[in-house]
């Protein structure tokens, strides 16, 4: 039995997959199997082409709808970018930010995350803030200090006021699409360093608050385990997240957890 004041989140990070209307049909499809129970909050983040048509499906339902990324103005000449108003405006609740493929192949530093995550804050935006070591950093015992210098950097200036809106999520980076998963040992060890982080920063009530997902080859053969650790409070799903089928059964594992 999970805890009760941190619902589940099962957040589906499609990355740069499907047209709008193949979103909107893989969208109509988790509707009708997840888009009423109320045990487990459940977040699809599309492409920006497809936020539109996918709003339209999950208008009306409990499913809610998260982009990929923003930029941290509002607006201006910012040629390609998209603002939290913007995504507000087509009734987005969410924005993953700091992704490690953001990170890796689009520069993004923790000081970038950092300005994104507050105008998200700022705009009534769920960030879900990603952080995670990669392999080489992992096995040169750097763990610890990367997700320090990481959570510390995206949340400066956020405060315990903003615990309810902000989502943390947890993504090893060498399990990202790998198939490689952290054991839900290791996971949990890590997930439990950052709640006691968050408690640095924001004090004890803010971080019981606060969820943090885990993400990294999440799927429905792992997802009861890794979900029922104490301080995994949901899942960012990159891959089984594009089928309809592998999705809703990592949202039943979570709902049966929860209930
Ligand atoms: P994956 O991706 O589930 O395909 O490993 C997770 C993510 O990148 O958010």
């Amino acid at each position: 039995m999970k805890n009760k004041a941190r619902k589940l989140l099962i957040a589906g990070n499609w990355k740069m997959n499907l047209n709008s209307a193949e979103g909107a049909e893989l969208a109509e499809t988790i509707v009708s199997q997840v888009g009423t129970q109320m045990e487990v909050a459940v977040c699809i983040c599309p492409t920006f082409t497809s936020l539109e048509a996918v709003a339209q499906k999950v208008v009306n339902s409990n499913i809610a709808l998260g982009a990929q990324n923003m930029h941290f103005e509002s607006s201006g000449a910012y040629t390609g970018e998209i603002s939290a108003e913007m995504l507000r405006h087509l009734f987005a609740n969410f924005v993953i930010l700091g992704h490690s493929e953001r990170r890796e192949y689009f520069g993004e530093t923790d000081a970038i995350v950092n300005k994104k995550t507050l105008a998200a804050l700022a705009a009534s935006l769920k960030p879900i803030v990603c952080i995670g070591e990669t392999l080489e950093e992992r096995e040169s015992g750097q763990l610890n200090t990367v997700i320090e210098t990481q959570l510390k950097g995206a949340l400066a200036g956020v405060e315990p006021k903003h615990a309810d809106q902000l989502v943390i999520a947890y993504e090893p980076v060498w399990a990202i699409g790998t198939g490689k998963t952290a054991t839900p040992d290791d996971a949990e060890a890590v997930h439990a360093s950052i709640r006691k982080l968050l408690t640095g920063l924001l004090g004890g009530e803010a971080a019981e608050k606060i969820r943090i997902l885990y993400g990294g080859s999440m799927k429905p053969e792992n997802a009861e385990t890794l979900l029922s650790q104490e301080n995994i409070d949901g899942g960012l799903i990159g891959g089984a997240s594009l089928k309809a089928h592998s999705f809703t059964s990592i949202v039943e594992s979570a709902i049966k957890l929860s209930s």
